[in-house]
């Protein structure tokens, strides 16, 4: 039995994936290649089902439309893999806690600034932004320890001492997944990666989920924002963006990379995915690494 009841599913001609392929780019920077064109297809022949449109061509149409909008938006979270876990990439995590985040407080402290702020870029359902929470607040807590300051502290002790504000933005083109991030409520499964003293500490046990703590949810703060637009979010001292990259072409890379640049404070840091690299697509980072952990600092230019 067809998907599309008793008639045959629609066949997609070569002009109709190239006007197809060439919208989803230009939405959303996301390219689909020969190796994933049965992906594409597949996705597009569930949108078409679910919206009774018997044509390719009309779904196109559809799509470019001002109604369209909201159809194009589902597409597009159709498209996206959203694989993540917490504490994904240990040796990477390690750099940021142990080189990036100490050299980064000393710097700051030095110049009395007690702010720091990440941005987890493409962040999905939410896991690679709590873990930068609970790594930071961890950090903090052991550098305040060593390197205290005249400050009053409350009781019960906050998470991040002040004067230190650590502010997480984590953010994401799939409206369905930072809804689930939101809720920031995770099953036995996706906690393979999180170890007993960090279940201790940070999560609350609700049956058989596990729920990040509030304190842990208040350092984070998840929003919309595509990638692909030049309205994207100013003055970080880290980005994460790992594991997004590899669905751009090497265009797209370059202008994504340059974007990021700006977006960063002067000698910021960049981490991207393990099978990413920024070689070949910017001299404007240097990279950083510690046994296998890689990351991408700002090259500053002397004036
Ligand atoms: C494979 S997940 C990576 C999650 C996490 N960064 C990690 O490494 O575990 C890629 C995420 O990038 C998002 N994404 C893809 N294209 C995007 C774009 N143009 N703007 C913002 N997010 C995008 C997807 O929705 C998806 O949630």
């Amino acid at each position: 039995m067809s998907t599309f009841g008793a008639a045959p599913a629609p066949v997609l001609t070569e002009a109709e994936l190239r006007l197809l392929q060439a919208l989803v780019y230009q939405e959303c920077g996301m390219h689909f290649d020969e190796r994933r064109t049965h992906f594409l297809q597949d996705r597009l022949l569930r949108r078409l089902k679910e919206c009774r449109i018997d044509s390719f061509y009309a779904y196109y149409r559809l799509l470019i439309s001002k109604e369209g909008k909201a159809e194009l938006a589902k597409l597009v979270e159709n498209l996206t893999v959203n694989e993540t876990s917490f504490f994904r990439h240990k040796a990477q995590l390690d750099l940021f806690q142990k080189h990036v985040l100490e050299e980064m407080l000393k710097r700051k402290q030095a110049h009395r600034e007690y702010s720091i702020r990440v941005w987890s870029a493409g962040c999905s359902t939410g896991q690679e932004a709590y873990t930068l929470g609970m790594m930071a607040a961890d950090t903090l807590a052991y550098y305040y320890l060593r390197n205290p300051l005249p400050v009053e502290m409350a009781m019960p002790k906050p998470l991040i001492p002040p004067p230190w504000r650590v502010e997480i933005l984590a953010s994401d083109i799939n409206y369905s997944v930072l809804r689930t991030a939101q809720e920031g409520s995770y099953g036995e499964h996706q906690m393979l990666g999180v170890d007993y003293g960090y279940r201790l500490r940070y999560f609350n046990k609700m049956g058989a989920r596990y729920a990040v703590k509030k304190n842990v949810k208040e350092l984070v703060h998840f929003d919309f924002h595509n990638l692909k637009t030049e309205y994207l979010p100013q003055r970080n001292d880290i980005i994460f963006c790992r594991n997004v990259m590899m669905y751009f072409d090497e265009a797209e890379q370059k202008r994504l990379v340059e974007k990021f640049y700006r977006c960063l404070n002067p000698q910021g840091y960049l981490f991207v995915g393990h099978a990413e690299s920024l070689l070949g697509l910017t001299e404007k980072f240097h990279m950083v690494h510690h046994n296998s952990g890689t990351a991408y600092q700002r090259v500053e230019v002397k004036v």
